[in-house]
């Protein structure tokens, strides 16, 4: 009889095994956090260039959470240098299904990323979350993230739909 694994794992992301079902959670990831998007072909298709280049890139780090053999959580961190920061480590994504939330998989996955940001020498993470994602926010509130920076945006009238000059 197969033994099931019942405790979570988080794994290094490998497109093989991991690759259509990361892709699959951008739906939710994207739909939500930019309300109008919408997930095309086109855009996984992009996306899963970035996943495969990000794989071979040493400053990019990707994990995954599995729970009894499914894929429930994916973590992206990457380590940037900025004018002010010479290492910095920025939270690209992170996700955990429907099933799997309110069981600390999303601060699991945090504290993963954090762990190897550490390693490569960051003395600090940052993230940026849509202002109305109240479940992330009180997710990286409770890991320690605080509120630096406030992006502002507004819509432009008169373009035109194209928008191409
Ligand atoms: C945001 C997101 C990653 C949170 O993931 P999660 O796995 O539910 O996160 P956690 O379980 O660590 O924390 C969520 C809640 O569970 C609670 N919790 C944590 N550990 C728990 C445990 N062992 N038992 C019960 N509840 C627990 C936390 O207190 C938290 O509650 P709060 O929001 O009221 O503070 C997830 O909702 C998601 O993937 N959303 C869609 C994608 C998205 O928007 N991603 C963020 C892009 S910026």
């Amino acid at each position: 009889m197969a033994v099931v694994e019942r405790l979570p794992k988080i794994k290094p992301f490998n497109w093989r095994d991991h690759g259509s079902r990361v892709l699959q959670f951008q739906y939710e990831v994207y739909e939500r956090n930019f309300p109008g998007f919408r997930v095309t072909q086109a855009f996984l298709a992009d996306y899963e260039r970035q996943l495969r280049q990000a794989i071979r890139n040493p400053f990019e780090g990707l994990w995954v959470l599995e729970e009894e053999g499914a894929l429930v959580g994916f973590v992206w961190a990457a380590i940037m240098a900025t004018l002010v920061d010479e290492r910095l480590g920025y939270v690209k994504n992170v996700y955990t299904a429907p099933v799997a939330r309110g069981k600390g998989y999303g601060a699991r996955l945090l504290a993963v990323a954090e762990d190897w940001m550490r390693s490569l020498g960051c003395p600090r993470a940052a993230l940026d979350v849509t202002a109305e994602n109240e479940t992330a926010m009180a997710l990286y509130r409770r890991s320690g993230y605080r509120i630096k920076r406030y992006r502002m945006e507004k819509e432009l009238t008169g373009v035109e739909e194209d928008g191409l000059l």
